[in-house]
């Protein structure tokens, strides 16, 4: 079969390199890809927000299943665009996307079916973050109803911050939307627990924890993700049963009774506070970097997965799972995630050996004329597997050491909690 995977990140290459064990793929066409899937898959650079020409080129490449790696297709609308035409597609639909899409839709169904989520208000002015003020105490955390890359969330110890940054999402700071969201700040361990859904039922597919913030000690502004590790110790039979009893279930019925069935990836961004789990936020598709360290631990094969959630038969098949443990740690341009210089030469990239525990995901990365250049804020992820996420930790800073990117940096604590 033909394959066409949507995205460019370190995400997009993990799931690329999983998808090329299986046999039955032929061809797999990474839209647009980055200078990794170049190495072992087809680049096609169209942009796939132009759904008309992504049909096309669909089509042209006789492509049998469409994988998407993103949010932003998917709360667009790529999944129901894509089914009407008869095309076979994997990911969620738009209405079930919004789990992701908004957070006061999130929220909402949290209310709805008692999910322990933060107490909180959706504010359209002003007033309605005062009346909220004053009733909660400090910090809270303001977020912005709609997409926002990563950057919607802004937690607030005075009132002052509070109404500042209201101010800037009422008039209009992030596009998709006007509206924002204020609530409680929860204090725990945060955890990412990711399910594979079909219209029927799930399956587990793994945990990780991942580090925001930009700098060592959890210090600086929030990113996309510096470095992430499977599985998370925290995650105990116990805990995992309030997980999908308290919270993965009862979503997902919610959206069944609604007849708007959510299929996919699942992944909650959970907080743990005294061994009960909250729920922060939904996305709607796998973690970046989180799928990095996922897949190197899955003995079962992606392809499978997926077929069988596209397919309605996620309950026929048991995923199974290396024992070991994966890190991953992002090489990142100097000056991410503010102001970065892109298209700076990776110089020993092409003569790095790994072994057979270790990969290099890339991300922002483009291959010309045989050199890999950056083009993005996050660059590569490398990542090994071991027995002890130490041992694995020293390996990664080998390897860094060796591409020795003199225009990158990386965290040096990844795993500081198990570790
Ligand atoms: P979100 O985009 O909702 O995942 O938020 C981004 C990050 O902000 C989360 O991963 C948390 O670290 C933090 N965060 C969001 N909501 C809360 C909350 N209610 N309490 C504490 N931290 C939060
Ligand atoms: N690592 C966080 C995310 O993928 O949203």
């Amino acid at each position: 079969m033909n394959i066409a995977l949507i995205g460019s990140g370190g995400r997009e290459h993990a799931l690329c390199q999983k998808l090329l064990e299986s046999r039955k793929i032929k061809k797999i066409y990474c839209i647009p890809g980055n200078g990794g899937t170049s190495d072992i898959a087809i680049n096609l650079n169209i942009d796939f927000l132009n759904f008309n020409l992504l049909y096309k080129n669909i089509k042209k490449f006789k492509i049998d299943l469409v994988i998407v790696g993103p949010e932003q297709p998917l709360v667009l609308g790529i999944v129901d665009y894509l089914k009407k035409r008869k095309v076979k597609v994997f990911g969620p639909n738009k209405y079930a996307s919004q789990l992701e899409g908004s957070k006061s839709f999130m929220k909402a169904l949290c209310k709805r079916n008692k999910i322990p989520t933060a107490n909180y208000a959706v504010c359209k002015k002003l007033t309605d973050v005062h009346k909220f003020l004053k009733k909660n105490r400090l910090p809270l955390v303001v977020k912005a109803d709609g997409l926002a890359a990563g950057k919607g969330v802004s937690i607030c110890k005075s009132k002052n911050a509070v109404i500042n940054i209201s101010k800037k999402i009422f008039s209009g700071k992030f596009k998709s939307s006007k509206k924002l969201i204020l609530e409680e700040f929860l204090l725990g361990e945060e955890v990412s627990y990711f399910v594979a859904v079909d219209k029927s039922h799930f399956s587990f597919l793994g945990s990780a924890q991942d580090h925001k913030k930009v700098g060592v000690n959890e210090k600086g502004p929030n990113t996309g993700g510096m470095g992430a590790y499977s599985p998370a110790p925290i995650l105990t039979k116990e805990l995992e049963k309030k997980i999908v009893d308290k919270i993965i279930r009862p979503t997902l019925i919610d959206l069944r009774k609604r007849k708007k069935e959510f299929t996919g990836f699942l992944y909650a961004g959970l907080m743990i506070k005294e061994n009960n789990p909250y729920l922060i936020e939904y996305n709607v598709r796998m973690g970046d970097p989180e799928c990095q360290v996922i897949m190197p631990r899955l003995k079962t094969k992606l392809i499978e997965i997926i077929n069988s959630v596209v397919h309605n038969k996620i309950k026929n098949i048991k995923i199974a799972w290396n024992k070991k443990k994966c890190m991953a740690v992002v090489l990142c341009a100097k000056g991410y995630p503010g102001r970065y210089k892109k298209f700076k030469l990776i110089r020993n990239l092409k003569n790095i050996n790994l072994d057979n525990d270790s990969r290099i995901f890339h991300a922002g990365t483009i291959k010309k004329k045989k050199e890999f250049f950056s083009t993005g804020g996050r660059v590569l992820n490398i990542t090994s597997t071991g027995n002890q996420l130490l041992s694995v930790r020293k390996k990664i800073h080998k390897i860094i050491k060796k591409i020795n990117w003199k225009h990158g940096f990386y965290r040096s604590d990844i795993g500081w909690r198990v570790i």
